[in-house]
């Protein structure tokens, strides 16, 4: 997909397509007013006689317009003027996107940044633009047969500028386009079945990675490297499937020498539970249990195509948490990386056994902060349903500043508390500690575990169990959070 701005007249612009704003009371966006002159009332007369409500999602095509340069006209509808949110502008520009490329249109030409939301500039309309045609576009197709074919895709789109410099415009095109590709990426791995995308091919797309971008540097540890650092929680993990583990990292320095922010992302390709077996009902959608890792690959990528001057290390420790018999029992004791010892009561708490490792690894680093992105807790769900990513974190201004970089994105967080009182649940009468924390705050005790192997940087834990995929007809990867991490690091460079 090619992406282009422009100030240009929209009268006389040459496109398969011109898309223009349209609100709820028949108020017109700018363009679609300059689209009725030209055309003697055309856009007017059909608003007016009730043919396009121009509720959010709708869109109506009008063909041949008297007046007007390109062929087609389309009407997007964005909602009440002035109460549009940014789920309207979202749910809009996504509909917009899969009509362009479903029509025979090539290429359109998009005025929807003339849409005004409270709070959000022109530059981050067209940002959003983008990012939102790219998801859009998206379709699983790897592990099927038969796929319908598009006659003619969508190849070019052109941003207008609106109330954004062209300059601007166009920085906001590229960091909307490699966000964009990030999450499908993201998405991509997330969606393919446990039997293809286990932690070899996750290391392989890695390394793919690494031959793209001169910046990427990535190392791969197998399971006799893993036993070497002696990460006696992750390797008890993997022990109970036949698949084999590795620990990937991801250097990208494009910082000079400061320190880096380290991405640790669960990179579980299936979690069955272990001994402590889930329930069968709904268990294909524990593949999506990588989705931690899949997002770190997707902001690496994006932060590469980008060429940000910072540094950023991805660490994804990954593999299956099977029942076998050599697996994890209910009451084993294993001795972390760190030197703690864990009392393992529920075999399905398995993120935070890899996790734990993971963090202590970071250290190597020298982190500036390390953030973990992990669907580690259906407690979660219960908290925050789909719309909001847990956040918890041993440090508030890292806090505020993902909480921020959520609201930036339109990708957002919820803070829970990761106060001492909690910790006490995690006892164990056999170890240094526990491995769960009972059913109470489900979430913040997993947090917990986490912070006693987080004491030596600043560090945030975004649980992402309820935001990472959809499930059922629309059952996909969402690819969050990799919009908020973009932010975070985007708003870095800034400050
Ligand atoms: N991967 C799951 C968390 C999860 C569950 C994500 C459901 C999305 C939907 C994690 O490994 C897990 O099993 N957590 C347990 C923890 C419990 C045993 C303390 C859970 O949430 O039930
Ligand atoms: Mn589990
Ligand atoms: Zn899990």
């Amino acid at each position: 997909m090619q992406y282009f701005v422009t100030n240009d007249n929209p009268v006389t612009i040459a496109t398969d397509c011109l898309v223009v704003a349209i609100h709820e009371d028949g108020q017109m966006s700018p363009t679609a007013q300059a689209l009725d002159a030209a055309s003697e009332g055309s856009l007017s007369r059909i608003i007016n006689r009730g043919d396009f409500a121009a509720k959010p999602g709708q869109v109506l095509l009008l063909n041949d317009l008297p007046g007007i340069t390109s062929p087609r006209v389309l009407l997007a509808g964005f909602g009440k003027a002035g109460k549009t949110t940014e789920n309207d502008f979202n749910s809009t520009a996504i509909a917009v996107s899969k009509w362009l490329n479903d029509s025979a249109c090539v290429d359109a030409v998009s005025f929807a940044a003339e849409v005004s939301i409270n709070g959000r500039s022109a530059g981050w309309l067209v940002r959003q633009t983008v990012i939102n045609n790219e998801i859009a576009l998206y379709r699983y197709s790897q592990t099927k047969s038969q796929v319908a074919e598009i006659k003619k895709p969508l190849a070019k789109l052109t941003v207008a500028c609106a109330d954004a410099s062209p300059a601007e415009a166009e920085t906001e095109t590229k960091t909307g386009q490699a966000i964009g590709r990030g999450m499908n990426l993201a998405r991509e791995l997330g969606n393919l079945p446990g039997n293809i995308c286990t932690p070899i091919y996750l290391a392989d797309q890695a390394l793919k990675m690494e031959k793209q971008f001169d910046d990427l540097a990535v190392d791969v540890l197998d399971e006799d490297d893993i036993a070497e650092l002696s990460m006696g929680a992750f390797l008890s993990v993997s022990r109970g499937s036949r698949q084999p583990a590795r620990l990937i990292t991801l250097n990208y320095g494009g910082g000079g020498d400061s320190k880096p922010v380290v991405l640790v992302g669960k990179g579980l390709t299936f979690d069955a539970g272990g001994i402590s077996l889930k329930p069968s009902q709904g268990m294909d959608e524990m593949k999506y249990d990588m989705c931690g890792a899949a997002s770190v690959l997707g902001t690496i990528q994006a932060v590469a195509e980008l060429q940000l001057p910072i540094n950023v290390v991805g660490v994804i420790p990954s593999s299956e948490n099977l029942p076998d018999g050599d697996a994890n029992k209910p009451g084993d004791i294993v001795t972390s990386m760190a030197g703690k010892t864990i009392e393992i009561l529920n075999t399905d708490a398995e993120g935070r056994l890899l996790l734990c490792d993971a963090l202590t690894y970071s250290e190597r680093f020298n982190p500036d902060t390390v953030i973990d992105i992990a669907t580690l807790t259906g407690a979660i769900i219960v908290a925050l349903g789909n719309n909001a990513t847990g956040l918890m974190s041993n440090n508030e201004a890292l806090a505020t500043d993902l909480l921020k970089a959520g609201n930036d994105s339109f990708d957002r967080a919820w803070q829970l508390p990761l106060w001492d009182d909690y910790q006490k649940q995690l006892d164990s009468n056999f170890a240094d500690i526990a491995n769960v924390g009972g059913k109470e705050a489900g979430s913040v005790t997993a947090a917990c575990f986490l912070s006693r192997f987080t004491e030596k940087f600043k560090w945030a834990h975004l649980d992402i169990a309820g935001t990472a995929w959809n499930s059922g007809k629309e059952k996909g990867a969402t690819g969050r959070p990799v919009p908020l991490l973009m932010q975070y690091l985007l708003n870095r460079l800034e400050n």
